[in-house]
């Protein structure tokens, strides 16, 4: 009876002050906490002046009581009383409260105590103690209680094993669950369906498909047919890991269920196989089945994805037509179509008809509607939402006032982008990295360097750690004015960081070098690239191809072309232009016109600085008749003139041909 009491005061303590003092008080500061009326609670259950309690009182008693520490103190006044012995269903409904508080200490000592009563722990029980382990992702802690079943007193039945083993899926401790089973199958326990599908649902995220059909034929032999849940895991393991023909193939073989054909066509509409997808769901009928409102939403769900608003317009009358009524998912999915396409008044008219419709709109519709008004660049709108959003009793989350920020940082809108700011630290809510990234990036743009940085090292205090992109961010601020050393220095202290820098990072860092001519620094920085192993792309390459023709060094520039061709990256444009135009810096125009010409070889295309910078290049050497007919190929290619050729054009004519005759030929040209 001691060692109870000791042990009801330290739960009570417990509960109340959370697990810190847990640890503190555990053992030895026990009788501060002594409170009279527990004793007196304990004096007034034992009164013979009260009638005995029955089962059903106490647990109506317990059931009813909504604070986890009265509920248990009530039941702690209970024992020592000679009013009541606990029952196992006393304790069940006790274990069950604690466990949904994730209390899960109390429960350990609460089954400690059944066993000191001498009572067995049901089968009910244990499933609670390991539903409530899986509930809050303690699946190994789930096993090591079961373990102790035997000295519980409980015996392992299919339930309680499946339960666990679902546990242990949940949570990917796929070493667990073959021995688990093994052990069932040594205690004689014979699985079923339910079993089975857990058993197939871990094979397939093993990929081994072939264990999971010969399961399925094991279930078969066994006289426990797969289920609609069997084949429906099967089924979508098949579609998620590419085998999309076997799952086509599959569900012909088998009698599907809706759910079945559903994972079907999500597998078709992800691999945007949307006219298969549509004919699998027409099909349904033929096994007397209907299409249900996941069916319709998938498809509209890929239709708009892909932008095939009209079709997707046309399932949602088909919905309203077999009377399956959309839901927000639908909905959802149509706005985000019509908003991610430009068709902003159309999605505003699905937005006004959802309303009307008597839907109310959650956070994740609302949050659509931002999106698609700020990628609209309807701020204004979007800020009203916000407003709409607290008249109805729906609070913003940080995704929402982080669209908002971004919207307004992208403008470079300062003013509402730190409104937007204080009013989500006023509502409560916390920054996340991505809204401190669009902060970074606004501040960066806006040349407030010192600003960007001093915001970098708040995220470090508040332990928001900004991550690749938010430094790539401020490195590229820091580059585009001139501060390349500063931009060097954060690489160093991103690595600090522990954050890894990407290829993003490096040509931010290479462009910097570049522009201020620092070829030493740049292959210093490549070398790096190569030993970290961050791969060089398009950009990598015409970076350092633009810096070292800058610098005049064309040979190293054009065999640099040769490197990136072995290495499969196709020159584009921009790679040939910068030597071209280096070429004509230095009046050598014949080789700049040769590399014009081997521009089309490589299926790269000219563009009109290729051509203006020929062409300028031409008319400061005087070569009018030269430049007209580079400007002639530019037309026949149909690529538009800009003020720059146009500039080179008039400048070579005033001073072949003087000002009238040039005005006339200019008029002539133009005319054709
Ligand atoms: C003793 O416990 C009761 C509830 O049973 C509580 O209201 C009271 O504040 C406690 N007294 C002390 C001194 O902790
Ligand atoms: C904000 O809410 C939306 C919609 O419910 C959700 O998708 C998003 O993850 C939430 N944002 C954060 C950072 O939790
Ligand atoms: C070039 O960059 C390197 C860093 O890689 C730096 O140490 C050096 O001072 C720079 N040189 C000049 C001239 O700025
Ligand atoms: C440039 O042209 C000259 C002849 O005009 C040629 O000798 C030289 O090899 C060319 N250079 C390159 C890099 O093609």
């Amino acid at each position: 009876m001691l060692i109870s009491k000791w042990f009801w005061i330290f739960l009570t303590m417990y509960l109340k002050d959370g697990p810190s003092l847990l640890l503190k008080a555990q053992r030895p500061a026990v009788t501060v906490i002594l409170n009279t009326s527990i004793i007196s609670e304990h004096q007034q259950a034992s009164d013979p002046r009260y009638p005995p309690l029955r089962e059903v009182d106490v647990l109506r008693r317990l059931h009813q009581e909504t604070s986890i520490t009265v509920a248990l103190e009530y039941f702690k006044s209970v024992v020592g009383s000679r009013l009541f012995q606990h029952t196992s269903r006393t304790y069940q409904i006790m274990i069950e409260k604690l466990g949904r508080e994730n209390k899960m200490d109390a429960i350990q000592y609460l089954l400690q105590q059944m066993k000191l009563e001498g009572l067995a722990c049901t089968e009910d029980i244990m499933i609670s103690v390991i539903s409530s382990y899986a509930s809050f992702g303690s699946a190994d802690q789930a096993l090591k209680t079961f373990y102790r079943s035997g000295d519980l007193g409980c015996k392992p039945t299919v339930k309680i094993y499946n339960h666990l083993l679902d546990a242990l899926l949940k949570e990917n401790m796929f070493n667990a669950i073959s021995p688990i089973y093994n052990n069932m199958k040594k205690d004689a326990i014979l699985p079923n369906v339910f079993t089975y599908n857990v058993l197939i649902k871990a094979l397939c995220q093993n990929n081994r498909f072939d264990a999971a059909y010969n399961l399925l034929e094991e279930m078969s032999n066994k006289g426990d047919l797969p289920d609609s849940v069997s084949y429906t895991t099967l089924v979508s393991y098949l579609c998620s890991s590419g085998r999309l023909e076997e799952a086509i193939k599959l569900v012909k073989m088998i009698n599907p269920s809706v759910q079945t054909y559903n994972a079907l066509i999500n597998g078709l509409c992800k691999e945007s196989r949307i006219k298969e997808a549509l004919h699998v769901a027409f099909s349904m009928k033929d096994k007397a089945l209907r299409p249900n409102v996941i069916t319709y939403t998938t498809m509209v769900n890929a239709l708009c994805k892909t932008g095939n608003l009209r079709l997707s317009l046309a399932i949602l009358a088909k919905m309203f037509m077999k009377c399956c009524a959309p839901n927000m998912y639908t909905f959802a999915s149509l706005l985000k179509g019509f908003f991610e396409n430009g068709k902003v008044h159309e999605a505003i008219d699905i937005w006004n008809q959802l309303i009307q419709d008597g839907h109310i709109p959650n956070l994740i519709t609302y949050n659509i509607l931002i999106h698609g008004l700020c990628l609209n660049g309807n701020l204004k709108k979007a800020m009203d939402v916000l407003d709409e959003m607290d008249q109805n009793g729906c609070s913003p989350n940080v995704t929402s006032y982080g669209t908002l920020i971004e919207g307004f940082s992208k403008i470079g809108d300062i003013e509402g982008a730190s409104l937007m700011w204080n009013r989500m630290i006023e509502s409560g809510c916390n920054p996340n990295v991505v809204v401190y990234t669009s902060m970074v990036d606004m501040l960066c743009r806006k040349n407030m360097l010192d600003h960007a940085w001093n915001l970098i090292k708040n995220m470090i205090s508040e332990n928001c750690l900004p991550n690749t992109v938010t430094f790539n961010s401020f490195i590229k601020g820091l580059c585009d004015s001139g501060r390349t050393l500063w931009a060097l220095n954060i690489l160093d202290e991103m690595r600090r960081q522990g954050c890894w820098p990407n290829t993003r990072t490096y040509n931010e860092l290479l462009d910097g070098l570049c522009r201020e001519n620092n070829l030493t620094g740049t292959f210093q920085l490549v070398d790096e690239m190569f030993q970290s192993g961050v791969e060089l792309n398009v950009v990598t390459y015409n970076t350092i191809i633009n810096g070292l023709s800058n610098a005049g060094m064309i040979k190293e520039a054009l065999a640099l072309i040769g490197k990136m061709k072995v290495k499969g990256i196709q020159p584009d444009s921009i790679t040939f232009n910068a030597i071209i135009h280096e070429y004509c810096k230095q009046g050598r125009i014949l080789n700049a016109t040769r590399l014009v010409g081997g521009m089309a070889d490589g299926n790269c295309f000219r563009d009109v600085f290729t051509y203006s910078t020929v062409i300028s290049g031409l008319s400061i050497q005087h070569r009018l008749e030269d430049a007209l007919v580079y400007f002639l190929k530019m037309l026949s290619e149909g690529i538009w003139p800009n003020a720059v050729t146009w500039n080179a054009l008039v400048i070579a004519l005033f001073e072949e041909i003087g000002c009238s005759t040039a005005i006339q030929s200019l008029e002539n040209i133009l005319g054709k």
